[in-house]
């Protein structure tokens, strides 16, 4: 937290109007004062998120330019205050600030780094529901993560493609942006006609006037912001309902539309296949966005719908959608726990390859097991990897897969299968730890498990022989 509730920048009284900086106790009694804290306390991303308040919904209104890249953007946030807060932090980063009110009453405001210090007119009662509107625009600028990788709003050649793992969201609007705290979304996106714009959620209409469309997008699920997406471009789109009643929404990149079709012909068998294992589908919402998006280098499993900077090969597409189980729907508490998702994404591919004719989970394990010792592999351990650096590391998602594997060797097929379930199931739309998984393992299997993964998940350097 790079600023406490009593230690404050002198900047406030510059910008902040005299009259209300005398009310805050600029230099009056600090006891006076409560404001949220500038995050939520994660040691890998300190100013991500915020406390003091939960934001239930965000309302979303965006207006896009890809030619000149200019966003213009309205949000409104409802939350309530789980404490008394005469001030709160918002995470946001770059564009311009015209206006911001608290329940209809302009509010004092403040920049500091990606933190937007909001002071209301009157202080938040513990409890009190409140509405935050911001009005904003300019040319965002996507973040750099400290593993050097580019996430938020990227501008691409035809509009811009939008992930926010881990911290990207507040490239593109203010929010309480850590997993922590979830919320429902409605996006209204107006872009230049003949580009779509692709959020998450489901598409409640389309209309152009003008010259311009506006594409309205709701999500009633929980999300993280990390997942949010706002994605345009030039799409060839296909809409289609599975055999579950999801609402299929796909929209590709044409110069990418060869390769992604027949990847994407196999999205309900997916589904399906995932559905049997880790339970119901979370989502009333799914799909694909193939983008062309040459500069990134990842894919992100966006809530509802994933996207891609690329058309993605079979494996990735079961990966991605097996974090709406793991990740999207059973959020993390603290980053340092990122094995809980990609550790769990990668088994699902391991397990997809298995059921489908490919190789077995225990050939890929034994491949990577077969890694020397000074391998990559074996650089950390995946359930403390240390910093955000390292994230999105192999021993992440590799060693991570094979810690799951190990669990399975142990309890067999079916209590494995059954953890799994019990993990989606138990903790759909909330939030999840390592500690709560591990004895989730436990009880569901009888057995000790706490060297096992105290050894896969925690131990330095390769394992000796499982
Ligand atoms: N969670 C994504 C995946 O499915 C990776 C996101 C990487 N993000 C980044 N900023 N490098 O593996
Ligand atoms: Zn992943």
């Amino acid at each position: 937290a790079r600023h406490g509730g009593i230690l404050r920048r002198p900047t406030v009284v510059a910008t902040v109007p005299f009259a209300l900086a005398a009310l805050l106790g600029a230099a009056g009694p600090a006891s006076a004062m409560t404001s949220g804290s500038s995050g939520v306390g994660d040691p890998y991303f300190p100013l991500s998120g915020n406390g003091g308040y939960h934001v239930a919904h965000y309302g979303l209104t965006l207006r896009y330019d890809p030619a000149s890249r200019h966003l213009d953007g309205k949000a409104v946030l409802t939350a309530r205050a789980t404490e008394k807060l005469t001030r709160f932090d918002l995470d946001f980063k770059g564009l311009t600030i015209t206006g911001l009110t608290v329940d209809h009453v302009k509010a004092g405001f403040r920049r500091d780094g990606q933190e937007l210090v909001v002071t209301p007119r009157r202080a938040l009662r513990k409890g009190q529901e409140f509405q935050i509107a911001v009005a904003y625009n300019g040319v965002p600028k996507q973040v750099t993560d400290p593993d050097g990788s580019a996430d938020g709003w990227i501008a691409t050649d035809d509009g811009a493609f939008v992930a926010g793992e881990p911290q990207g969201a507040m490239t593109w609007f203010p929010a309480n942006s850590h997993p922590k705290d979830k919320s429902s979304y409605d996006f209204t996106i107006t872009v230049p006609q003949g580009r779509t714009a692709v959020a998450n959620g489901v598409l409640l209409g389309q209309k152009t006037v003008h010259g311009k469309t506006t594409f309205r997008w709701h999500a009633p699920e929980p999300m993280a912001a990390y997942l949010a997406t706002a994605t345009v471009g030039k799409f060839k789109v296909e809409q289609y309902t599975t055999r579950d009643g999801v609402k299929v929404y796909n929209a590709v990149d044409p110069r990418e539309a060869t390769a992604a079709a027949p990847v994407l012909k196999k999205l309900p068998s997916v589904l399906e296949w995932e559905s049997k294992l880790f339970g119901p589908y979370p989502f009333r919402s799914a799909g694909s966005i193939v983008d062309h998006a040459p500069d990134v280098g990842y894919a992100l499993e966006t809530q509802g719908r994933p996207i891609y900077d690329s058309a993605p090969d079979l494996s990735t597409l079961v990966h991605e959608n097996a974090h709406q189980w793991f990740g999207d729907s059973v959020s993390l508490t603290s980053w340092k726990d990122i094995w809980l998702n990609e550790g769990f994404a990668t088994y699902a591919e391991w397990l997809y390859s298995e059921q489908h004719g490919g190789k077995t989970a225990q050939q890929t394990f034994d491949a990577l097991y077969a890694r020397k010792a000074t391998d990559d592999l074996w650089a950390f351990p995946p359930g403390d990897p240390g910093s955000g650096a390292n994230i999105f590391g192999t021993p992440v998602y590799a060693r991570g897969a094979m810690a799951l594997h190990e669990l399975r060797l142990a309890v067999g097929d079916k209590t494995f299968l059954a953890i799994l379930r019990a993990w989606a199931g138990g903790h759909r739309y909330g939030h999840g730890t390592t500690a709560q998984f591990i004895s989730l393992a436990e009880q569901k299997s009888g057995k000790k498990l706490d060297v096992l993964f105290h050894t896969w998940l925690y131990t330095k350097g390769k394992p000796a022989k499982p």
